[in-house]
C-alpha cells in the first residue's frame, strides 16, 4: 500500500547532535554543541517549534568528524526526561545489544516518558567499532539477518507474554517482560525505526520495521528506495512509513543559501571525508549489486555524512517548504532534518518554514478532495 497520505500532516524530526563536530565534516563555523546542556535546550526548542521526534546517533569511536560521542540510549532517555511531548528515537546496533536487555531498557524509558520512547535499529558500517570491542563483524547481508531476528524479538517481547523465538543469533525462551510498554492509543508498542539503504536493508525494513529511514535522496532516488521497501512490505502484509534525511540551509535569498553550501564544501575537512569514504565501503558498496548507502555518494555528498545535501532543502523558506511538500506527494511521511546551527535554525524552521508547509499541505489536500487538519504552528520568534 502507498504511504502517500495527503490527509495527514507531515512529521518532523531533527538529528540529536550527541557527537562532536556538528553534522557536516567541514571547518565552517557550526554553532552546534554536542554536550547535554546544549541538547536539553535544543530539545525544548524543538518541541515548541513543532518537531515531533528527535533522533540520536550511536557511535562508540571517533569516526571522521565525530571525535567525541555521548552514548545514544542514555542520552535519549535524559532528553525524554527533560521534555514533555518530544519522542526521542534512540539509535542501537544489533550485535552490540542483547535484544531482551534493550527491550527492557526501552520499556523503562517508555514509562519514564509516558509513552515517548522509540528506537532506530542500525545494522552498522564502522567495522573497527565491532572488531575493537571483540565482536563479530558479519558480512553485509548477514548483518540484516541478525537485525531481522533482533527486531522480531523486540516486537515479540513488547507485545506478547511468554515469548519464544529461536534463531541463528538469539534465542528467547518463554520470556515475559513486566511491565509491558505504556499503552498509547494508535501505537502497538514503542515505534521501531530502521536506517539502511541497500537491497538487503530495504527487504528487511519492509518485513519488520514500522518506519524506514533513508539517507538524503533526490525525488527519483527516494521513489526507487520506497519501491524496494514496499515490495517486501506488501509480501509481508505490512505498511511501513517513510522518513528522509535532509540538510536544511534556509536563508533570505537562494543565492545566500547556495553560497553557504559552497562555503561548507570549500571548507570540507578533506582527510576526514576521504577516511569516511574508505570506511563506508563496508556498507552498500560491499554488496553483490553495489547498491546501498553511500554506494554512489560524491565527495560533496559525504561532507554531510547522511547525504543530506541531496535532498536539496536549500534556498528560501518558501522554496524549502515547496520541496518538502513535493516529497510528501511521493510518499515521505517524516522529514528528518539537520543544520549548521541547530538551536537557532530549528527554531527558525518552526517559525519560517513549518507554517508554509502546513499551508501547502492544506492546498494539496483540498485539490485532492481530502480533509486535512493542520497542527498548530508557532508564529512569534523568541530569541534563542
Ligand atoms: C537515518 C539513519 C540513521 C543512521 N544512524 C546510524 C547511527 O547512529 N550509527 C550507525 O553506526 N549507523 C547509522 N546508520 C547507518 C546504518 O546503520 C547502515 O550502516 C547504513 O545504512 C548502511 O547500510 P546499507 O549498506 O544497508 O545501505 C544510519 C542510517 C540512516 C539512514
Amino acid at each position: 500500500m502507498s504511504s502517500i497520505d495527503l490527509s495527514q500532516p507531515l512529521k518532523f524530526a531533527y538529528w540529536v547532535p550527541n557527537v562532536s563536530g556538528g553534522l557536516v565534516v567541514s571547518t565552517i563555523e557550526q554553532r552546534t554543541g554536542w554536550d547535554f546542556e546544549y541538547n536539553k535546550k535544543l530539545a525544548r526548542i524543538a518541541e515548541d517549534a513543532g518537531f515531533e521526534y528527535a533522533l540520536s546517533q550511536t557511535r562508540y569511536a571517533a569516526s571522521y568528524g565525530a571525535d567525541k560521542q555521548h552514548e545514544a540510549t542514555s542520552f535519549s532517555l535524559a532528553l525524554l526526561a527533560a521534555t514533555e511531548r518530544l519522542k526521542v528515537i534512540a539509535a542501537v546496533h544489533p550485535g552490540m545489544w542483547h535484544p531482551g536487555v534493550l527491550a527492557k531498557f526501552i520499556i523503562t524509558a517508555d514509562h519514564i516518558s509516558n509513552g515517548r520512547a522509540a528506537v532506530n535499529i542500525v545494522s552498522g558500517w564502522l567495522k573497527s567499532e565491532f572488531t575493537g570491542f571483540g565482536l563479530d563483524w558479519l558480512d553485509h547481508d548477514e548483518r540484516y539477518v541478525r537485525t531481522e531476528e533482533f527486531i522480531r524479538i523486540l516486537r515479540g517481547l513488547w507485545t506478547e507474554q511468554e515469548y519464544s523465538q529461536a534463531g541463528n543469533y538469539y534465542n528467547i525462551n518463554n520470556f515475559t517482560l513486566n511491565p509491558p510498554p505504556v499503552h498509547v492509543p494508535g501505537r502497538a508498542h514503542p515505534e521501531i525505526f530502521f536506517g539502511g539503504n541497500s537491497t538487503a536493508a530495504q527487504a528487511t525494513a519492509g518485513r519488520v520495521a514500522d518506519w524506514y529511514f533513508s539517507n538524503g535522496k533526490d525525488l527519483d532516488g527516494f521513489k526507487e528506495n520506497i519501491a524496494g521497501v514496499q515490495a517486501a512490505a506488501a509480501l509481508a502484509g505490512r505498511t511501513p512509513r517513510f522518513g528522509l534525511n535532509g540538510f536544511v540551509i534556509a536563508r533570505d535569498s537562494e543565492k545566500e543559501a547556495r553560497e553557504t553550501l559552497r562555503e561548507i564544501v570549500a571548507k570540507a575537512h578533506r582527510p576526514a571525508v576521504e577516511g569516511f569514504r574508505d570506511a563506508v565501503q563496508e556498507a552498500g558498496a560491499s554488496t553483490a549489486d553495489k547498491k546501498g548507502m553511500w554506494a554512489d555518494s560524491t565527495f560533496e555528498d559525504l561532507i554531510q555524512y547522511n547525504d543530506g545535501f541531496r535532498t536539496q532543502l536549500i534556498g528560501t523558506p518558501e522554496q524549502i517548504a515547496e520541496r518538502i511538500v513535493a516529497y510528501k506527494k511521493i510518499g515521505v511521511n517524516l522529514m528528518l532534518t539537520c543544520y549548521l546551527h541547530f538551536q537557532e535554525e530549528v527554531q527558525a524552521f518552526g517559525t519560517d518554514i513549518l507554517p508554509l508547509v502546513r499551508e501547502l499541505e492544506a492546498d494539496a489536500a483540498a485539490k485532492a478532495g481530502v480533509d486535512f487538519t493542520a497542527p498548530p504552528t508557532i508564529t512569534s520568534k523568541a530569541g534563542v
